[in-house]
Parts: structure tokens; C-alpha cells; sequence
């Protein structure tokens, strides 16, 4: 367990994944109905752009900031919304330096009735997880395993909800153990809002997670990505994408207008692409 959030906090991958993570939350938020979010892969809650780690990468400068330099379009800017108003919430608590990671925004959207699990592994990590997160009692951060936290909170009692799973990609099998992970979920709660995020290095890793899914027999996938071509000789990442299953009815079309718009700030090379597909396995 090297992987440490805070050297990528903020950068393209952030961006897409926090953007897509906020739309699932205003949607899960126009129901009355209280939903439980189960975040497998936690992290610390919140991030300091200004601290060593994100100075030595610098990478939010090519994310967040970006996004920050201008306004978009106003039917992005209505879109992006709920994550620019989380972001001002950090910054106005804890300075202009500070990025709210997803158990952040997910405590940033939720009301009264809501639930958050959150799991973390690495204890330091989860001590600033507990700080950012632990004194609402809405919130539970849990120092465990992200995949025994799954499989102890699904399906949770509110029946409504979200299971985010963002792991680090440390391994060589991770695509293989998320496959499997979240199918075993899946059987055990059919209904709920998953979303898997992923790095996009070699292409396999992906085809085979949606091979996967299709051979449960797993249904209304989307799948979201963004390459910003990054120049090969900059190293690091150049493309990221998420997969959400069930997705709430609108956010295909709302991926449709944020997804050329974010590509196209994000870019770093002259040929930046997005894809944006429902997929449905089943036929
Ligand atoms: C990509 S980061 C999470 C970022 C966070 N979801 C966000 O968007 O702000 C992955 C995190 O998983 C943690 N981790 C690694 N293995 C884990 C495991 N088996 N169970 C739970 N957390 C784990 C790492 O310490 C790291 O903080």
C-alpha cells in the first residue's frame, strides 16, 4: 500500500471523477427518499493543494485549476454546479488551498436522513479521513478493507444508494479483483448506483472489467472517459474513466455536454478524445 492520494489530489482524473460523482448526488438528492453511499476506497476526505505531496507532482495545476481559470459554457456551468459550490465550501472552511476528496463531497450534498461509510486502509490516511469527515455522526469512516466493507454494507437498508470504488491500481490483478468485487455486490444488490473508477493505460484492463459485467449479465452500464493526451515523454497519466451501472436517467445526456467541454479545458496535447456509451450487455 504506496499509493498516496495526495500527490494526484485535484488533477484531470479528480475532475472527471468528482464532476461525474456530484451530478449521482444531486440526482440521488432530487428524491426524498434517504440513500446510504458506501465509498470503498475513501482516502483522506480532504486535501492541501499547497502541501509537499501536491508541490511535488503539481498535477491539480492541469485539473482543478484549470477549471477554475474561467467559467464554461453556462449549460456546463449548471451542470458542474454542485461540485464548484462543494469546492467553495472547503475553501471557505479551510483556505484556497483546499480540495475536498469524494467522502468530502458526499457529507457536502447529503441531508439529515443520509448515511456515508467510508473505508480506509492506511492508518495515517485514515486519521485525516476521521478529521474530515468523523465528527458527523452521519458519517462512519471505517479503518478497514474497502472490499470487506462492501460486502458487510450491501444492500444497505435505505435500498437507495450509491457504492463508489475508486482503488489505488496498485496491483497488476486490481481490474480483475474490482470485476470480481463489485459482480459478487451486484448480486447482492442489484438496484444500487455503482460507480468504478479506473486509469486508462492499457485498454485490456478495461475491456475485460466490461467482459465481465456483461458475462454476470449485468445491465445499463455507462461508461465515461477522457484522454487529454498527455505527451508520452510528460509520464503519468493520460486518460481515466468511470463506469457507472444503474445510472440515474439523466447523467448519460448531462456526460454528453460535460464531457467535450471538460476534455477540451483539460487537454494538454492536440488531440484530446471522450467517450461517452451506455452499454447494455444484455443487449
Ligand atoms: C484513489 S485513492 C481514493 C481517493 C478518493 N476516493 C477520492 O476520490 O477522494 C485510493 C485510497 O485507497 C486506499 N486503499 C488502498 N488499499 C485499500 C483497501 N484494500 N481498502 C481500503 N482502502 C484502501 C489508499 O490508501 C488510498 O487512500
Amino acid at each position: 500500500m504506496n499509493y498516496r492520494h495526495g500527490f494526484h489530489a485535484g488533477n484531470f482524473a479528480d475532475v472527471l471523477k468528482h464532476v461525474v460523482l456530484t451530478r449521482i448526488l444531486s440526482h440521488l438528492n432530487a428524491k426524498p427518499a434517504p440513500y446510504r453511499i458506501v465509498d470503498t476506497h475513501a482516502g483522506a476526505g480532504r486535501y492541501d493543494l499547497g502541501s509537499e505531496e501536491a508541490l511535488r507532482t503539481h498535477e491539480w495545476k492541469d485539473g482543478v485549476a484549470r477549471i477554475d481559470r474561467s467559467p464554461l459554457s453556462p449549460a456546463v456551468e449548471a451542470l458542474l454546479a454542485p461540485w464548484r459550490a462543494a469546492l467553495a465550501g472547503a475553501r471557505a472552511l479551510y483556505g484556497p488551498g483546499a480540495y475536498p476528496g469524494s467522502p468530502w463531497l458526499c457529507r457536502h450534498a447529503m441531508r439529515p436522513g443520509d448515511r456515508l461509510i467510508a473505508a480506509e486502509l492506511h492508518p495515517p490516511t485514515w486519521r485525516k479521513l476521521a478529521e474530515a469527515i468523523g465528527r458527523d455522526r452521519r458519517c462512519k469512516p471505517l479503518a478497514i478493507d474497502g472490499w470487506t466493507a462492501l460486502r458487510a454494507n450491501v444492500p444497505p437498508k435505505e435500498r437507495r444508494g450509491l457504492v463508489l470504488i475508486d482503488p489505488p491500481f496498485e496491483e497488476k490483478d486490481e481490474f480483475a479483483t474490482l470485476a470480481a468485487q463489485f459482480v459478487a455486490a451486484h448480486r447482492k444488490w442489484p438496484t444500487g448506483i455503482y460507480a468504478l473508477w479506473y486509469p486508462l493505460k492499457d485498454r485490456g484492463g478495461v475491456e475485460a472489467l466490461i467482459e465481465a459485467v456483461s458475462d454476470a449479465g449485468i445491465g445499463r452500464l455507462l461508461r465515461l472517459e477522457i484522454d487529454i493526451d498527455r505527451p508520452a515523454a510528460a509520464g503519468g497519466l493520460s486518460a481515466t474513466g468511470l463506469i457507472v451501472v444503474n445510472p440515474p436517467w439523466r447523467l448519460a445526456e448531462e456526460a454528453q455536454t460535460l464531457l467535450p467541454a471538460l476534455t477540451e479545458r483539460l487537454a494538454q496535447g492536440p488531440r484530446p478524445r471522450y467517450h461517452c456509451e451506455a452499454i447494455r450487455p444484455d443487449g
